[in-house]
């Protein structure tokens, strides 16, 4: 063999060795494929990609329930993406669950309570984990809500970490919370699917972390989109099918740009206010704050095809 060929064929050996290691695991992290039936059209949203976000299919007792786009170096999810199956039931509080392959690309694909007392180096490096939030001024807001799912496993599978985001409590229990009812109500009008994405807008600049580690979101955003809707709308009803959106302030000292301050609300939640609008409003936002280099055209589309069936 001359030279050349056997650092050719070196070359391939050692392709050949990274597909067999890197290749059974690669098919979760990084891959919406397992759980595409969660978005309108089995499409995700056209938002940013690439680094540090990673794809997680979250899976639970061995099913797929929501998926979520991770930014690594923030150790929150950028949005979870889900279908809404209201329910009023309540159940017991799991414990919290972190995400095995985030920590290592060979581990479980499925999602797993976090060992008490001795948590795992790689595992804090690569996500937040309960500690980050203990004391820290802020709660543990779901992205997917465990009341917008209908089933003890749904709803349990959104107590994953990689589902949470730092959120203050006057957003969490106030306007937030009365959004995630009323989006909830507007299921009933849907006669199909409804797919619901929630995200995150992180601040233009400044340090804003919990434990030096989790990033603190400015604003929370929330959008869904009901093909399918009854032909017996109530007129109130119209502006709101197929798709709605909303931006929530998570910061009470944020300027008034995005969703305006009530000088009139309790003061418990004053500065959390929440503003409707719609989708196409809220990627005009989202292109404006996520889109890093404005000079190119990237444009962000929440819903196939803006929604229409
Ligand atoms: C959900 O979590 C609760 C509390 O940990 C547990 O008792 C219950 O068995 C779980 N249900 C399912 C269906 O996973």
């Amino acid at each position: 063999m001359s030279q050349r060929k056997m650092l050719q064929s070196a070359t391939g050996a050692l392709f050949l060795l990274l597909l067999w290691f890197g290749g059974p695991a690669l098919g979760e992290v990084g891959s919406f494929s397992p759980c595409l039936n969660f978005f309108n059209e089995r499409t995700p949203p056209q938002v940013i990609e690439g680094n540090p976000y990673v794809r997680i299919c979250q899976r639970y007792k061995n099913q797929y329930y929501f998926a979520s786009l991770c930014n690594r170096q923030h150790r929150t999810p950028l949005y979870s993406a889900y279908i809404l199956s209201p329910t009023s039931a309540r159940g017991e509080r799991p414990p919290w669950m972190y995400e095995p392959q985030l920590a290592n690309s060979r581990a479980s694909r499925e999602m797993s309570h976090v060992p008490e007392g001795c948590v795992d180096q790689n595992l804090e490096e690569s996500q937040a984990v309960n500690q980050d939030y203990i004391n820290s001024g802020y709660t543990r807001g779901h992205l997917n809500p465990a009341m917008h799912q209908n089933t003890p496993a749904a709803r349990n599978a959104t107590f994953t970490l990689t589902n949470i985001v730092p959120q203050r409590k006057g957003s969490n229990s106030g306007p937030w919370n009365i959004l995630e009812h009323e989006v909830r109500g507007r299921a009933a009008f849907c006669t199909g699917q409804m797919y619901v994405v929630t995200g995150v807008m992180p601040y233009v600049s400044g340090n804003h972390w919990i434990n030096n580690r989790v990033n603190v979101p400015e604003y929370i955003w929330s959008a869904y989109c009901c093909p399918s809707y009854t032909t017996s709308l109530p007129e109130s009803e119209r502006p709101f099918f197929p798709t709605y959106a909303a931006v929530g302030r998570n910061d009470a000292l944020s300027g008034n740009e995005f969703a305006p301050m009530d000088r009139k609300a309790l003061p418990t939640v004053r500065g959390y206010e929440v503003k409707r609008m719609s989708s196409q409003d809220l990627e005009v936002i989202l292109r404006e704050r996520l889109v890093t280099n404005q000079a190119t055209n990237q444009s962000i589309s929440l819903f196939h095809n803006k929604c229409q069936r």
